[in-house]
């Protein structure tokens, strides 16, 4: 047991911080405020290698660990969650997705243009009538007559980066009667004719990380753009997702960190009844439950990321973990964003401050990639083995 970071580990936390603090935290409240897309630091930060962190340099990445990618995740997070947003779904969801399961040509044509920040990439899972019971989607891929190529009609919704995403991973039916088994996984190039874009979604938080619906009409997938074998999609699509929640976890206690932050300074400036207002015991109270959750959140984040770095050499599963840290990160996110806000009191509830948007970040981490009750599901099969 070592909970000492490497040398490069801290380097990148550090270079991560830095990138953040000078170039994101500045701008957060304003692309809070438009929900415009922050495309020019998420390239500035994809020429950093933060869009491909743990991709193998020979497909454009940074060829880092899982512990720098979490690291590094959560300074960016703690600056503004929704540029953390973009870089997981590209990371994770994307770049993931398609390293592990990809061909070597996939992996040049693909991973590439992304982990090296020149492009966007997205998950496409979920659709209007599937969420959670994410195995009932409708959307169907259907391959023509000769054989080249699928035609794939459908509607997915919430798509992360949707957009303003060049490529995607897509998920759809090839075979009805299987339901799970019957799904398949496709790298989907954006620019192609048939991909159509809805209206960017007006959000809660994470506002500057841009989300929509997409619907595909006719699309023609070429066959050698199918990500894996025939029905194999939707174990691709809950492995991706093992490693996406990871990323979640990070970004969760980006937010947790940021929120605790905040507040244990303004505790000591902000006077009340003749003293700091963190000489009373209520909120120390509160600053001492912050501290314990949010470090709880990070060993048990940093815990789902060293067993990923090892699943990488023996394939080891790591749903459990990766599903705990999700849940514990995202619920402590939620309750040092609420702290936050109660110790801030008014000013917190104010926009002159980051207090609220942390507040309002903080509970896309409690849904999305799986909300809570999916995270205990999962944790309650994992355990008892039991459906
Ligand atoms: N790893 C490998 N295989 C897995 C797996 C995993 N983590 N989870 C399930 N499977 C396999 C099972 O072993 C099973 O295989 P067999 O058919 O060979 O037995 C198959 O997949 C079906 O599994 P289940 O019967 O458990 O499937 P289910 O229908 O009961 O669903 C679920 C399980 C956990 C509820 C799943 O549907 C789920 O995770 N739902 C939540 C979906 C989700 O997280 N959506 C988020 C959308 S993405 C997003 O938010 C992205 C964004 O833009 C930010």
């Amino acid at each position: 047991m070592d909970f000492q970071l490497s040398d490069e580990q801290q380097m990148m936390q550090t270079v991560a911080r830095e990138f953040a603090q000078r170039e994101v935290a500045p701008i957060a409240a304003e692309f809070d405020a438009s929900g415009e897309f922050p495309f020019e630091t998420i390239r500035k930060a994809g020429e950093l290698g933060f869009m491909g962190v743990e991709v193998p340099p020979e497909y454009g990445g940074a060829g880092l660990d899982a512990i720098s990618y979490v690291l590094m995740l959560e300074e960016i997070a703690a600056a503004d969650a929704a540029h953390a947003t973009i870089m997981s779904v590209n990371n994770s969801l994307y770049c993931g997705g398609i390293l592990q399961f990809g061909t070597e040509e996939q992996k040049q044509k693909f991973v590439r243009p992304v982990a090296s920040g020149q492009a966007i990439g997205a998950y496409a899972l979920t659709e209007p009538q599937s969420g959670s019971d994410a195995a009932s989607m409708r959307t169907r891929a259907a391959l023509a007559a000769d054989g080249t190529h699928y035609v794939i009609n459908g509607k997915k919704s919430w798509i992360t980066s949707g957009p303003v995403a060049d490529y995607m991973l897509l998920f759809a039916v090839t075979d009805p009667e299987k339901r799970s088994r019957g799904i398949s996984a496709f790298i989907i190039d954006c620019r192609e004719p048939g991909l159509v874009r809805g209206k960017t979604e007006p959000k809660l938080g994470i506002r500057a990380s841009a989300t929509c619906e997409i619907e595909l009409v006719d699309y023609r997938c070429p066959v050698e753009h199918r990500l894996g074998r025939e029905g194999e999609g939707f174990a691709i699509a809950m492995q991706v997702l093992d490693a996406g929640r990871i990323g979640i976890a990070a970004q969760a206690v980006g937010i947790a960190r940021a929120a605790y932050e905040a507040s244990l300074a303004y505790a000591k400036e902000r006077k009340a009844f003749g003293a700091p207002i963190g000489s009373f015991q209520m909120i120390q109270q509160k600053l001492a439950d912050m501290k314990c959750r949010l470090d709880a959140a990070r060993l048990l984040t940093w815990r789902a990321a060293w067993l990923r770095e090892q699943a990488k050499r023996d394939g080891r599963r790591y749903t459990l973990e990766g599903s705990i840290a999700k849940l514990t990160a995202s619920e402590t996110a939620m309750f040092c964003a609420h702290a936050a806000v109660q110790i801030h009191a008014g000013m917190g509830y104010s926009k002159e401050l980051p207090v609220e948007r942390y507040f309002r970040d903080a509970k896309i981490t409690e849904i999305y990639e799986g909300t809570s009750e999916i995270q205990r599901l999962v944790i309650a099969r994992q355990e008892t083995g039991l459906r």
